[in-house]
């Protein structure tokens, strides 16, 4: 990451980073995946703001992403496949808002001299305010909060009594980004006893002058569905550029093979088969119809192997059956933002004959992964390993499709 600077027209070098919070599982918005990968327009929530920033001044960002590895890594893969006209690092977010910032915050580089923060769960902030609350900053202010006025009637209540009505002449509401000089912001955030669920609020209690600079309504923050029919309707008539639309189709591949083991219990397909003379060897259950359509569903979301999912890093994987491997693959293809359509596997090899069994296979692979998995066997007439009865393989096939569950929720 090698930021590049840029010049005020007057005064002193600054160097303009933002840091945003994009770790919220978007519980109110109910999309069953981590806000910040929810689609607008065909695009994950985050990726929206970071345009804005970067055309307002901001020269790299530093983006709290999910905890989860896999959430993580579907975040920084869909942000490389973006061209982004500035350097963007995605880490991992933490347990509220306020470890977010400050997991991000650590890695902003320490010659930047204002940093931002703005919620990836407010897509359509418009340059100008981001431009405004740089502008404000530069000019001097430690803090700056886009603010908007009540337009309702505010009442304080106590349980269903009305106690007061509240003169909201002098009140408003704030909205990010927010700007801070860099050092002011560290400082805040190193002296927090408490979360916040806004960055000026700490760094009042710091004892800093934060100002006010006009919001905007556009910059409303995605909280429940009907904030995003109201963001999507908004991006119809304007969407992101781009050179290349997403696809909204993904297909993928997978290949298992594994030799027979005459001391192991044979599972393949999902199912067990005490009849057999053989199992099959390897560090799992051997289950090649499973591992298969575990590497089609990775392959089709672009998320690598089962090899790189549930690696030597993730010891609580070695032994896992096949089915709860599938499982794994099929969470993680769900949360980088894809719905399965299906599944399809063959297996080729002689033995065990899955045609009397294939409902009950079918019935356990798709259980499994939460997907309709089509199964099939045949015999390689003879032919190569299967056919000498030296071992089994899997071929299979997943197709995911986007968008599904963004549009039902
Ligand atoms: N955020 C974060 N880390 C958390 C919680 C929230 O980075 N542990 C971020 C969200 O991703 C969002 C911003 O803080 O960009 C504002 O939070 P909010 O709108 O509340 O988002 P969520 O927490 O995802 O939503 P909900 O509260 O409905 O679960
Ligand atoms: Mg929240």
């Amino acid at each position: 990451m090698t930021p590049t600077e840029s010049a005020s027209s007057v005064g002193p070098v600054v160097s303009v980073w933002a840091v945003v919070p994009a770790a919220g599982t978007g519980e109110r918005l109910g999309a069953g995946r981590p806000k910040a990968l929810v689609e607008l327009g065909g695009r994950p929530m985050v990726l929206w703001c970071l345009r804005a920033l970067a055309e307002g001044g901001v020269v790299g960002v530093v983006v709290a992403g999910p905890g989860d590895a896999a959430g993580a890594a579907a975040l920084a893969a869909s942000l490389e496949a973006e061209d982004l006209p500035v350097p963007v690092v995605v880490v991992a977010g933490g347990v509220d808002r306020t470890a977010s910032v400050r997991a991000a915050l650590a890695r902003v580089p320490d010659d930047a001299t204002v940093v931002l923060v703005h919620d990836a769960a407010r897509p359509l902030v418009p340059v100008e305010v981001v431009r405004r609350v740089v502008a404000a900053v530069t000019s001097g202010a430690a803090g700056v909060v886009p603010a908007l006025p009540v337009v309702d009637t505010v009442k304080q209540v106590m349980g269903d009594r009305v106690h007061a009505t509240v003169d909201r002449g002098d009140l408003v509401t704030v909205q990010t980004p927010q700007g801070f000089r860099a050092g002011v912001l560290r400082s805040a955030y190193a002296g927090a006893v408490s979360s916040a669920t806004d960055d000026a609020g700490l760094v009042e209690a710091a004892g800093e002058r934060v100002v006010v600079v006009a919001g905007d309504p556009a910059a409303f923050k995605v909280t429940r569905p009907l904030d995003l029919l109201l963001a999507e309707s908004l991006v119809a008539r304007a969407p992101l550029p781009s050179a290349v639309a997403p696809p909204r189709l993904r297909t993928g591949v997978g290949v298992d093979t594994h030799a027979f083991d005459a001391g192991t219990p044979c599972h393949v397909a999902g199912l067990s088969w005490p009849e057999e003379p053989a199992g099959l060897a390897g560090h799992s259950d051997g289950d090649v119809a499973a591992h298969a359509c575990c590497d089609a569903l990775l392959s089709a979301a672009g998320l690598g192997d089962l090899g790189g999912l549930v690696g030597t890093d993730r010891p609580e994987w070695s032994g896992a059956a096949g089915t709860a491997l599938l499982g794994e693959a099929a969470r993680a293809v769900r949360a980088a933002g894809w719905d399965i359509a299906n599944v399809a596997v063959q297996v080729v090899g002689n033995r065990p004959r899955l045609g009397p069994r294939r409902t009950e296979a079918e019935a356990a692979l798709s259980a499994a992964c939460g997907a309709p998995v089509s199964v099939a066997g045949t015999t390689s007439d003879g032919l190569g390993f299967p056919g000498r009865g030296e071992g089994l393989t899997a071929v299979a096939t997943a197709l995911l499709v986007r968008g599904l569950s963004t549009l039902a929720g």
